[in-house]
This record gives C-alpha cells, structure tokens and sequence, in this order.
C-alpha cells in the first residue's frame, strides 16, 4: 500500500483503488510548508477525532476534491452544518463496507471536541481493509488494553501511532501497543510539531528495533511502500 506521510498525524493511504486521506493538518504545521494543500487528490478523509490538530485542512480539502468525510457522528455532523455534503457518520464500535474497503471504528483514549469548542464526541481509531490489505490508525490515544481487540478483527500488515508523549502514547507504549496488535511495521505520528511532542528519532527507532519492531518515520511529503 502507497502510504504518503504529510506532517503531524496526516497521512494519505491508497487502498482499494481510492485515495484515503487521514486527519489533514498541513497549512497551520510550520514543519509541512512545503505542502501546497491544493495538490492533493483525495476521495475520503478520515478523522479520528476534532481537535485542530487533526480537522484543520479537512473542510478546504473536501469542498475542493469532493471527498467524503468519514468521523464520528458529532464531529460529521459539525462539518455537515459547514457545508460539506458529502460525510458519513460512525460511532466507536460500528463498520460500514465502502467502495475501497471497510472501515471499523476501535476505540481511543483520548479526547474530542471541535476548533470551536463544540462537542467531538468520541475520539476513535480505525482498522482499514482493502482487498487484502489491512491496517490500524490509533488516532490519538493513550496505551490502552483495547488495542488487544485489533488482531481479533483484523491481522494488519501496519499500524500508524502516536509517538509523542505528553498528548499520547510516547515511544515505549507505542511499543507494547505494537506488540498487542500483533504488528512489526509502525508509522511514527504525532511527533516532532509542537514543543511538548518533540522526540529523538534515532532513540525511537531504536526501542522499536529492540523488540524487533521497524518504526518508519518518513520525510514530510515522502511516500513509502508499506
Ligand atoms: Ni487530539
Ligand atoms: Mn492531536
């Protein structure tokens, strides 16, 4: 799978033949100047949950692209009272089978609430299916024994995560959740933006190689197979 990583928690997946673009944050992110938002193509955008972090991009890039969004019911809805036409609600628990494949809502540790305060519901993490390939996105979460349900659903070849601390998990507990989903492949998010998330690289690829987990923290605009 084409996995192309924009900054922060943003990334964009190609699955099923669709375009899937995760958590779009790029225009206010000094570290992703460099990504003109206009240049990309997208079918769905996922949002794990409303925090700006997260949302900031995703109205400009919907309206332009067309694409659907796909969140949690209060955070579809609040988009829906925007403009946006095209959205599917869900809710921790629930799957629906799209075009490119199906999408299971897990649950987060988080928190959610909108940039203008109004209630995000439920924060969430999503196992992705498309053909034959699977993967989990976390969103921002704690470490939390749930994440021993994602190997029930699905065996994910890759699994994105927060590695930053202070909001989420920090690198050692991104560790064990890799180890309860069963997964030897990480996508490393949600570091480096802000101050209080900074990390050192090299110290995080090395815990991950310990338990002989590869931890991918790809360039900001570079697209990886995985
Ligand atoms: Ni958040
Ligand atoms: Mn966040």
């Amino acid at each position: 799978m084409q996995i192309t990583y924009y900054g922060h928690s943003c990334f964009l997946a190609e699955a099923g033949g669709k375009k899937l673009l995760f958590d779009p944050f790029i225009s206010p992110n000094e570290l992703a100047k460099q990504i003109d938002i206009n240049n990309i193509e997208a079918d769905y955008i996922l949002l794990s949950h409303g925090h700006a972090d997260h949302v900031a991009d995703a109205a400009t890039i919907a309206k332009r692209t067309g694409a659907t969004i796909i969140a949690a019911y209060e955070v579809a809805m609040w988009f829906a009272a925007k403009g946006i036409e095209k959205y599917h609600p869900m809710n921790t628990g629930g799957k629906w089978n799209f075009d490119f494949g199906t999408v299971k809502c897990v649950n987060a540790a988080h928190s959610s609430s909108l940039p203008d305060g109004s209630y995000g519901g439920n924060p969430m993490g999503f196992v992705i299916t498309a053909g034959t390939e699977s993967f989990y996105y976390s969103g921002d979460t704690a470490l939390t024994l749930d994440m021993q349900l994602v190997p029930l659903y699905k065996d994910v070849s890759f699994a994105v995560l927060p590695i930053g601390d202070n909001f989420t998990m920090d690198v050692a507990d991104a560790v064990e959740a890799a180890k309860m989903i069963k997964c030897n492949k990480v996508l490393g998010v949600h570091y480096d933006t802000f101050g209080f998330i900074k990390i050192d690289k090299a110290a995080a690829i090395a815990a991950f190689a310990k338990n002989n987990i590869t931890l991918l923290l790809p360039e900001i605009g570079e697209t990886i197979n995985l």
